[in-house]
């Protein structure tokens, strides 16, 4: 099921996320919403406080493929890399941000299962993206020269 994207301004947006503590049909609902919402929005990730739902669960979708990360936490994260950034709940906008050019991350899946990643460019951008979503960062606290995304 579609669920609305919450637009910058709603203070879920502001929020620092609670832990996911079930891992039950609600919390597969959220998620199967989730990617759906994504897809059809043609974004890379979107934080389940962008639906309104303030809890520590992403959705990723990139070159690398479908990634979902439930409580997620950085075990680390090297170099650099400055490039564009644009957010479903800032829509019309892009900005330039600087992130680590590589990240590893601890998560669990849907079933509670804990795994880890090591993403790296785009990739590792669209994951401290989303992560940020959780302790109620947006990108444009953090970008330098927000502007009107071209029209696509
Ligand atoms: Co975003």
């Amino acid at each position: 099921m579609l669920r609305e994207i919450v637009q910058v301004g709603d203070p879920v947006l502001r929020k620092v996320c609670e832990p996911v503590t079930r891992y039950d049909a609600s919390l597969a609902a959220l998620l199967d919403d989730m990617k759906e919402t994504l897809r059809a929005a043609e974004g890379a990730g979107l934080a389940a406080p962008q639906v309104g739902v303030p809890v520590r669960a992403v959705v990723v979708d990139v070159e690398e493929g479908y990634f979902e990360l439930i409580n997620p936490v950085f075990v680390w994260q090297k170099g650099e890399q400055v490039g564009p950034e644009g957010c479903l709940s800032v829509r019309g906008k892009a900005g330039t941000v600087r992130r680590p050019d590589k990240v590893k991350v601890v998560f669990s899946d849907r079933r509670g299962d804990r795994y880890s990643l090591v993403a790296r460019g785009f990739f590792a951008r669209a994951v401290c993206h989303e992560l940020d979503h959780l302790d109620g960062i947006l990108y444009t606290d953090k970008a330098e020269n927000i502007r009107d995304a071209e029209d696509e």
